[in-house]
């Protein structure tokens, strides 16, 4: 199915949309705001058992290269109580959207510029190669002042960086856990996501100081399996399977931090009637919303199988 475009962007949720947009603008790259709506969110039924009522942000990265090209969409719940809170206990890889993977030029040097903004290093910057192809990597993590779990990576092995200043460029994956592997991938595998960047099962270590007790048990981790699908054009993503299996992040949907992220389409229209016809549950018609400025963002939320909160997107802004 060509219509499918890799991943779009990464759904965030924030408690000030305004503090949010300004530091992804100033520190983090993204820099375009292709729109600002504030308004009901129809076609979120099923996920949230309401129509939510809030303000979104697209932001995109006037970088952004063809390995770097997904969008951060900062979502900032504005009914019943705010933003839920972020889901407690999360380390990397329960069921839920844990990551956002920037694609930078220079890990040392960006990592070390968003600590002076703000953030917290959570993984000094290394490299390392991928299992079972050797590919290699520059990576390093940060958290951001609202403790969302942004990763740098170069990889050198695949694309270095167009030349200049050291940078962070657009969304390369988002990781999100899932209990099955093989469902997971078959799955995604007929959403475009075919070719295998990198498979690995053993625990990468420098992980370890996020997995806390009362959760886990520091001497006792769990397994790691992860891989990372990419299409042919869009940013990736990777799942990621822990065993045993944490207990279940998810959060309601419009959560603090990272928690949903859409998959581009060329027609929004053909791609929800494709995956009902591949006995996909999709949650409605596609939705219309208009984002001014003879702008139109049309998404459609669907049921992947462990209930991660996805959408199709179809933008014009
Ligand atoms: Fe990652």
């Amino acid at each position: 199915m060509s219509t499918f475009l890799g991943v779009d962007h990464v759904g965030v949720g924030v408690g000030d949309i305004d503090a949010a947009t300004a530091f992804y603008g100033r520190h983090v790259g993204f820099d375009q705001l292709l729109f600002d709506y504030t308004g009901d969110l129809p076609g979120l039924e099923a996920v949230t058992g309401r129509v939510p009522h809030a303000r979104v942000a697209m932001l995109a990265n006037s970088g952004a290269t063809p390995i770097g090209p997904g969008r951060v969409k900062l979502v900032q719940v504005l009914d019943g109580d705010g933003p839920p809170p972020v889901p407690s206990g999360q380390a990397w890889g329960e069921v839920g959207v844990c990551e956002i993977c920037l694609h930078v030029r220079n890990v040392t040097d960006v990592h070390r510029a968003l600590v002076a903004a703000g953030c917290v290093s959570t993984m000094e910057p290394m490299s390392a190669d991928v299992p079972p192809n050797g590919v290699t990597l520059d990576i390093a993590y940060v958290a951001d002042p609202w403790g969302t779990k942004l990763e740098m990576i170069e990889w050198t092995g695949l694309w270095r960086s167009l030349p200049g200043p050291a940078r962070a460029e657009g969304v390369n994956h988002v990781a999100f856990g899932v209990t099955d592997m093989a469902r997971t991938r078959a799955f995604y595998q007929r959403l475009g996501f075919t070719q295998l960047l990198f498979e690995s099962v053993d625990f990468f270590d420098p992980m370890a100081p996020w997995f806390k007790a009362p959760w886990y048990d520091p001497e006792n981790l769990p397994a790691q399996h992860m891989t990372m699908p990419m299409p042919a054009q869009g940013a990736a993503i990777e799942p990621v399977v822990l065993d045993p299996p944490g207990h279940d992040c998810r959060g309601e949907w419009g959560h603090l931090g990272p928690m949903d992220f859409g998959i581009r389409v060329a027609n929004i229209d053909a791609a929800a009637a494709f995956l009902r016809d591949s006995g996909v549950q999709v949650y409605g018609t596609p939705q219309s919303i208009d984002v001014g400025n003879g702008g139109e963002w049309r998404y459609c939320y669907f049921a992947e199988p462990d209930g991660n909160y996805v959408s199709l997107v179809e933008g014009r802004y």
